[in-house]
């Protein structure tokens, strides 16, 4: 049996971007750009409810990030907005730019449809990350806008599922899972 690469289509990402996608390597030999984004109150971990979120801070987590993303040959860019606005303007950014996203939207997870769209308007692959398992909190927790439009969701790992997450998007760009039309009988 042999399984064939699938190069992604170009559909209106820059050519750049669409090059390092396929090679995991851009034109200039740069690392891809994987941007991390983190939405409201998570700039409080370390201090808010550390039952439930742990007592790492944030500025530990972009540390742990950047850390294993350049081990990962990847270039991590890290941020975090109380403002749901702020967070649609870095996503609409990222379109041509980025060659995945992971996103931990906070509160706005539950809330927000602009998130969702500005989302699907990027065609970046996502992945959603929560630090705490959200299924098992309150049934307002339960619902993802983002979810609808990630390639997959990690919850419950604490700032680990940000690892998870780079891991993830890091297989996803250098090798794209094949379509079933892709692999053939040897
Ligand atoms: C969270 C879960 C959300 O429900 C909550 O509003 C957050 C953090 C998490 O990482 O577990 O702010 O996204």
């Amino acid at each position: 049996m042999r399984l064939f690469q699938r190069p992604i289509p170009a559909m209106g990402i820059a050519p750049a971007v669409t090059h390092a996608i396929n090679t995991g390597m851009s034109a200039a030999d740069t690392p891809p750009i994987i941007l991390v984004l983190n939405g409201p109150n998570l700039n409080m971990l370390g201090t808010r409810q550390p039952e439930i979120y742990g007592y790492e801070t944030l500025a530990d987590i972009d540390a742990a990030c950047k850390r294993h993303g350049a081990n990962a040959g990847l270039s991590v860019e890290f941020r975090q907005s109380n403002h749901e606005g702020e967070l649609v303007d870095w996503i609409q950014q990222a379109r041509g730019r980025v060659a995945g996203l992971v996103l931990n939207a906070g509160a706005y997870t539950h809330t927000s449809v602009a998130i969702h769209d500005a989302l699907l308007a990027v065609e970046v692959p996502v992945v959603e990350v929560h630090l705490s398992n959200i299924h098992q909190r309150e049934p307002f927790r339960h619902h993802s806008y983002v979810s609808k439009v990630a390639k997959g969701m990690i919850c419950g790992f604490g700032s680990h599922g940000y690892i998870l997450a780079l891991d993830a998007l890091s297989r996803l760009i250098k090798a794209p899972p094949a379509l079933p039309q892709d692999i053939e009988e040897a």
